[in-house]
């Protein structure tokens, strides 16, 4: 070989060793830049971390990106080698990200369903449940007697018609017995009912010349009376039975009926005569004293007897009225005070108790 081929050759090898080395320094920054970040990214404590990490690789302004953007104004010979080491680099950067961001988002999952994990073996909240009051209790218990033994129930109105209230109940204009009922008027014709019996006389009305009538009617009535016996609003119940061959024998069995389911099997009723004009003749019902079981005590004043209700044969001239002959039919009705009912039944003594709401009292029930 030539003296000159000799030289020629020479440089030619270092012209090679200096770009073989020149690719080894380029690969070596790279390496070692993605060694960092992969440290970096493996020592970050939160998905927060990891983010801002990867914003500042590959973010807009990302180191990764602006060297890609460079990529431009790098030597022919050095771009593929730059490229490659590059896209290399980039490509286990984000896997490393991934397996990272995938690692955190595990983990918040888990302290999630940790936070939100229920011990089951806990005793559960206690719910306070509201319930009924004991008027609609007592109520309700009155109605499904009846119910049982074939009564329908059926309601009437608040406000209540003077005809329908006294007229048609044997009470008119000038008649004493209005004074027996202190009453709410809202004008001539109008007046808040003073007794669940206008409920009678409607109800026959629509059931007229049909038989038989055979109802009870619960609600709200009015009158103007307050102390802790009487409310100016209490509820009653009314009962009525219209029909051929009905005698007062029908009207005692069905009371003492009702009255031993309510209040006990061992009860016993005396009904005392009475007056009231839509019936005839008229009975006051007592019930025999739960508390002293008849031989008298201070619940039912040393008598034995506590009174309950109102009752008698329906009187001919209203089922006249009604458009029945007094002479073909006959029937019985009942009228009793809910509260009363209650109060003897669950020992109250006071009526307004069952107005004021306190849940000390509804509590019980
Ligand atoms: N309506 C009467 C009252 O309120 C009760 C009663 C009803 C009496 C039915 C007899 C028949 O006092």
């Amino acid at each position: 070989m030539s003296l000159m081929d000799e030289a020629k050759s020479f440089f030619e090898q270092l012209k090679k060793d200096t770009l073989e080395a020149h690719k080894k320094a380029l690969e070596g920054i790279v390496n070692e830049a993605t060694e960092e970040a992969l440290e970096d990214i493996e020592n970050a404590d939160s998905l927060e971390k990891v983010k801002k990490i990867q914003v500042g690789i590959f973010g807009k302004k990302g180191h990764m990106t602006e060297l890609l953007k460079n990529m431009g104004k790098v030597s022919a010979n050095d771009r593929p080698v730059l490229g490659k080491v590059l896209h290399e680099s980039r490509q286990i950067i984000e896997k490393k990200l991934e397996a990272k961001i995938i690692f955190f988002a595990e983990q918040e999952e888990e302290l999630k369903l940790q936070k939100e994990m229920v011990d089951i073996t806990l005793p559960g909240q206690k719910v306070y449940e509201g319930h009924k009051h004991p008027i609609t209790l007592i109520q309700e218990e009155i109605l499904s007697i009846f119910n049982k033994i074939g009564y329908t129930v059926v309601e009437g109105y608040e406000i209540e018609e003077d005809y329908y209230n006294f007229e048609r109940l044997n009470i008119p204009k000038d008649h004493p017995a209005r004074e027996m009922q202190d009453s709410f008027y809202i004008n001539q014709e109008l007046v808040l009912r003073t007794h669940t019996s206008p409920v009678q006389t409607r109800t026959m009305d629509k059931i007229t010349p049909q038989l038989p009538v055979k109802i009870i009617s619960p609600g709200k009535v009015f009158r103007r009376d307050d102390d802790s016996t009487h409310s100016p609003m209490f509820h009653q119940i009314e009962g009525l039975l219209v029909d051929k061959n009905i005698t007062f024998a029908h009207l005692k069995g069905t009371l003492l009926h009702f009255l031993r389911k309510i209040f006990g099997e061992d009860r016993e009723i005396r009904l005392r005569p009475s007056y009231f004009p839509f019936t005839e003749p008229s009975g006051e019902v007592d019930v025999s004293c739960g508390n002293c079981g008849g031989t008298g005590c201070r619940v039912c004043s040393y008598s034995g007897w506590l009174e309950i209700l109102g009752s008698g044969m329906v009187h001919p001239k209203v089922l006249e009225m009604a458009g029945y002959d007094p002479d073909e039919v006959q029937g019985f009705a009942f009228g009793l005070g809910v509260e009363r009912v209650a109060m003897l039944k669950y020992d109250i003594n006071d009526i307004r108790l069952f107005y004021e709401n306190d849940n000390r009292f509804l509590k019980q029930f």
